[in-house]
């Protein structure tokens, strides 16, 4: 055991400088990864200020290499400034990950009780902080002798004790919150609170033994192995994203298939209550959802041609929804009108004309706290203006061309094609040919004209969707 530790320990102390080197060159890759894929979260500043602590602290024990025994004032000055950034960046290092814990336990729900705890500890690393910076200048802690090389001072032990009460009072965090912690924080908390017992007993130990003493790799201990925790914290924090990321996406999944459900539901809810409306004139309601796929079939041509340019996804997938209420207002007409089975007299047919805006009016008032406007706006113009005409002719405000609303056009030709090629109770059904002549004579003055090439590539699919209810 003897032989084998004091192998590594002289293997690495003839390799020192490029182990240093080599955790320079790490500690300086993480601050750039931070960097660049940082936010400007508390725990990421904290991170940052890990890595750059960690790497200001190899640098500075790169110095003590470089200048500890060398002749000269310049040597000297070296040696000062190398050991008291050490001693300054551990101060740091313990600032960082105190923060870093803080703010992990201020997201986490049910660890808050603790926060006192890190405010504590903040406190404790500031008055250690000051006490170092009076021994920096009375050499209670270290001084460099003559020779330029460092010398323990006579109350070295009194620069423990600050970051020392502060790792006994993570040691109790992890312990009390040992269950409500992920496993990889409470295994960093553990082996941050531990590590640097450990290796500065280990240090302690090994300088009892003179054949140690003369090895600079037995003093660096504490330095390797808090620049070990800073590349694990790295790492940690990473495994922390990736879970993060996984929770966010199962969630995620969880929300979209709740969506699909809700609007599944409302799809049918909305069938629902237009097929009551519509079996008041004795129809079976296939009216409804007739005409609701002969919107989604020219939705789908003009998406052909367009792309998203007229419709994108959310605005189709609404008009679609809200097609089966455009006759919605036909349940505050009279009985005996509404399943009259000869001609309309003025008035009757007057009355008949109002389902339009009370179908609007019915839509607006349902929907005035739904919180899809798009869905309130698509519902509420395809019931009011579906029997307005393109040339101004039309009910109830006599709108024309542009004025009337896009999906109400659209809706206007799915709603005579299949008045056209089916039977009513007033009139028998008519021939495609018959129906595609009404239609395609209607466009400028019915129809919108620009919507006449859709409607032709969409007839094929009409007159095939049509074929299924003969059989
Ligand atoms: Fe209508």
């Amino acid at each position: 055991m003897y032989h084998s530790i004091y192998g590594i320990l002289v293997f690495l102390d003839s390799h020192l400088m490029g182990v240093f080197i080599s955790l320079a060159s790490i500690c300086a890759t993480i601050i750039l990864f931070e960097i660049l894929t940082g936010t400007s979260n508390t725990k990421k500043s904290s991170m940052l200020l890990f890595s750059t602590g960690s790497f200001v602290l190899v640098l500075a024990n790169i110095q003590t290499l470089v200048y500890e025994g060398q002749p000269g004032g310049l040597a000297h000055a070296m040696m000062y400034i190398a050991n008291f950034t050490s001693y300054a960046m551990n101060h740091v290092l313990l600032f960082a990950f105190n923060l870093y814990l803080e703010q992990f336990f201020t997201e986490t729900n049910g660890l808050d009780s603790s926060l006192k705890r890190f405010k504590i500890n903040n406190a404790i690393i500031a008055a250690s902080a000051v006490f170092l910076v009076i021994a920096q200048f009375t050499g209670l802690y270290y001084t460099i002798d003559k020779d330029n090389v460092f010398q323990i001072g006579k109350i070295i032990g009194v620069s423990f004790l600050g970051p020392m009460l502060v790792l006994v009072i993570l040691i109790s965090l992890c312990v009390q919150f040992y269950r409500k912690l992920p496993k990889n924080i409470r295994l960093l908390l553990l082996l941050f609170s531990i590590n640097p017992i450990l290796s500065s007993t280990t240090e302690l130990i090994l300088s009892l033994h003179t054949d140690f003493l003369e090895l600079e790799s037995s003093h660096q201990l504490s330095t390797l192995s808090t620049i070990a925790m800073s590349i694990l914290l790295y790492v940690f924090d990473l495994i922390n994203i990736r879970a993060v990321e996984k929770d966010n996406s199962e969630l995620q999944q969880k929300v979209d298939k709740q969506n699909r459900h809700i609007i599944e539901t409302q799809d049918k809810f909305i069938l629902s209550l237009a097929v009551l409306v519509e079996s008041r004139d004795k129809s079976t309601g296939e009216h409804i959802s007739r005409t609701k796929d002969l919107v989604k079939f020219l939705i789908e041509e003009i998406e052909k041609e367009t792309g998203e340019q007229l419709f994108n996804a959310k605005f189709k997938e609404k008009v679609i929804q809200a097609a089966p209420l455009h006759d919605i207002g036909k349940i505050s007409v009279k009985d005996e009108i509404l399943c009259k089975p000869g001609k309309f007299t003025t008035d009757e047919y007057a009355e008949m004309k109002t389902h339009a805006q009370k179908g609007a009016d019915a839509l607006n008032n349902i929907l005035k706290d739904s919180e899809e406007d798009i869905f309130k706006d698509v519902a509420v113009n395809m019931a009011n203006y579906h029997h307005e005409r393109w040339d101004g002719s039309g009910y109830p405000n006599g709108l024309k061309g542009d004025e009337i609303p896009f999906e109400a056009r659209i809706m206007a030709i799915a709603d005579v094609y299949d008045a056209l090629v089916s039977k009513r109770v007033y009139k028998s059904k008519m021939s495609f040919e018959e129906a595609d002549k009404i239609i395609t004579e209607g466009m400028g003055t019915q129809f919108d004209p620009l919507l006449e090439k859709y409607y032709v590539a969409a007839r094929p699919l009409f007159e095939e969707y049509y074929k299924q209810f003969e059989d």
